[in-house]
């Protein structure tokens, strides 16, 4: 049979990126142009400015990513796109490739949710296993979804303020670390031998939501604090106790959720999955339950084109298309 090959669009942030998927699994291009130099004195994503950006690197990408593939354009059986969540502008340009592809070339459209991209990045290097766990961790996303099959997505805990991924950028910002400061936080605290004890926010007993903006603030105060007595801040020991609140709290209701529901397999998912300290501690704590951990390789933990083809590749199999009235959603339930 001929094989599915599904070019998919990821334009939700500051990544613009094209890629070409066969049959859901097989990455055959995957061209990401990054905006983070373009932010980072800025601090942080400016979204005219990401909008902007992804005009002027969407057709570039599409290019690379069909020469690369060598797939020809005859030869696709649909167009993916990331329809939501995201910054809005951004999310249009890539909406509006998608919608100019697929109409010139009489392909059946597939919008995709961001987040399902993320857990199926996982699909890209293993076989899902059902019922199965998603700890989802990124810039703006920190939840936990249990999937019963293929594409059924049930929340059933996640943050109620900060994303896990926008405490580590923010705290990274008050210590005068650069944007994204997430992988500066991950270093230090693999560098520091002590730590600043900070709290550990666990909610109700049975909850298996997150809060991280009571640990942010715990962290400005330490800050402030050295700063006003005019000694130096301990960056580093910050970085660890932080580090430490954050992969204790996901850990452990990561794994009673996966015992509670009987999961066969915790998929890592999203930016925060390239943290060394979380990735060894969950892999710790899965040898314990006996339950498979599944994490994408760095590249695919943050936001690419391969994994909304990967998910799009579950939508095409039930015929699940859109119409060219798919619009950008800011906000999008999964
Ligand atoms: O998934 P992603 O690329 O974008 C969103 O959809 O949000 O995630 C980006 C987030 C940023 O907040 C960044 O600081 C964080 O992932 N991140 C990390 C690490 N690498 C990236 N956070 C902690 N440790 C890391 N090593
Ligand atoms: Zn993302």
């Amino acid at each position: 049979t001929k094989p599915v090959y599904i070019l998919a669009i990821e334009t939700s942030c500051d990544e613009t990126s094209v890629a070409i998927i066969e049959n859901g699994t097989i990455i055959r291009s995957n061209k990401i142009s990054s905006q983070i130099d373009t932010h980072q004195r800025f601090g942080g994503v400016v979204p005219e400015v990401a909008s902007r950006k992804h005009v002027e690197s969407i057709t570039r990408m599409l290019e690379q990513a069909v020469d690369e593939a060598g797939v020809s354009l005859h030869e696709l059986s649909a167009i993916a796109v990331t329809e939501g969540p995201g910054l809005i502008g951004a999310l249009l340009v890539g909406v509006v490739a998608g919608k100019a592809l697929a109409s010139a070339l009489g392909l059946p459209l597939i919008g995709v949710h961001h987040i399902a991209g993320h857990i199926y990045a996982n699909q890209l290097v293993h076989e899902l296993v059902y019922p199965c766990l998603s700890l989802v961790v990124s810039g703006g996303h920190t939840e936990l979804v249990l999937l019963e099959g293929p594409g059924s997505f049930k929340i059933i805990g996640r943050t109620r303020d900060d994303a896990a991924g926008e405490a580590y950028d923010k705290v990274a910002r008050a210590m005068g670390l650069p944007y994204p400061g997430g992988p500066h936080v991950d270093r230090l605290a693999q560098e520091a031998d002590t730590e600043v004890k900070l709290p550990r926010s666990w909610l109700e007993a049975d909850s298996y939501d997150f809060s991280f903006s009571g640990l942010k603030s715990a962290v400005l105060n330490v800050v402030n604090q050295s700063k006003m007595r005019g000694e130096t801040v301990q960056v580093a020991q910050i970085a660890k106790g932080f580090q430490a609140s954050v992969i204790d709290v996901l850990v452990e209701k990561a794994s009673r959720a996966v015992r509670a529901y009987g999961a066969k397999q915790l998929l890592l998912a999203g930016g925060v999955a390239a943290n060394k300290g979380l990735r060894s501690a969950l892999a710790v704590r899965c040898e314990e339950l006996g339950v498979p951990l599944l994490v994408p390789p760095h590249s695919l933990c943050t936001d690419n084109a391969a994994m909304i083809g990967a998910a799009a590749f579950l939508k095409w199999e039930r015929g699940e298309f859109d119409t060219m009235e798919l619009k950008a959603e800011a906000q999008l339930d999964l």
